[in-house]
């Protein structure tokens, strides 16, 4: 055996033998809490589960692109929160809220469940199919979350669509000055043809401040 040979194969065993590295857990960036906004229901929909492109006892699938958002509640230090009950609202794909408030009513889609409501599983983990949130006037795209934890926490915010140009200048958004809080919210979508052909999908994780 050569040299090189032999001083690679002890440095290959020097690394195996080496303790594992042991990184000292970094608290987590907490979820910043966002207005809630004049939309939360007022009454809600009979169906609200966490499919929002389908209303139980209708046949038409709501118009949009259908995302698939999913994420794991955790309190600061990276623990699951288990038991949390994350909500979900967005207006449909013309802009219009489910919600008397919103006077766009008669143009409303009316296939589409505008709100949802989950328990985190097992692993702290939340999931629902909805549409892509779309912009409407003075609003860059977003959908509105809940979540609340008994005995441990509440939040109420709103998720981003990275790469949406009025994210630059949305009056809520930019209320969060703190760059790394704001970019919390901010999520990338990608495709999410191994959930579901042509739909897209985001990670959305959510840092309860507990
Ligand atoms: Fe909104």
């Amino acid at each position: 055996m050569n040299i090189v040979r032999r001083q690679m194969l002890l440095g290959a065993g020097a690394l195996l033998a080496a303790p594992r590295l042991v990184l000292a857990q970094a608290p987590l960036v907490v979820t910043p809490g966002q207005t809630e906004g004049p939309f939360y229901p007022v009454k809600f929909p009979a169906d609200m589960d966490g499919d929002l492109v389908r209303v139980r006892g209708q046949a038409a699938h709501a118009l949009g692109k259908i995302t698939h958002v999913s994420g794991r509640v955790r309190d600061r230090k990276g623990n699951l929160v288990k038991g949390a009950t994350v909500e979900i609202w967005q207006c449909d794909a013309n802009g219009i809220y489910d919600h008397p408030g919103d006077n766009g009513q008669r143009r409303r889609d009316t296939a589409f469940q505008g709100y949802g409501r989950v328990q985190v599983d097992g692993d702290g983990r939340y999931a629902f199919r909805t549409i892509k949130p779309v912009p409407y006037p003075g609003r860059t795209p977003h959908i509105h979350f809940k979540v609340s934890a008994p005995g441990v926490g509440r939040l109420t915010t709103q998720m981003y669509v990275a790469g949406e140009p009025q994210n630059e200048t949305d009056g809520v958004l930019r209320r969060i000055r703190d760059r790394q809080a704001r970019d919390s919210l901010i999520v990338r979508l990608d495709p999410g043809d191994d959930l579901e052909a042509g739909a897209l999908k985001g990670s959305f994780d959510i840092v309860l401040d507990t």
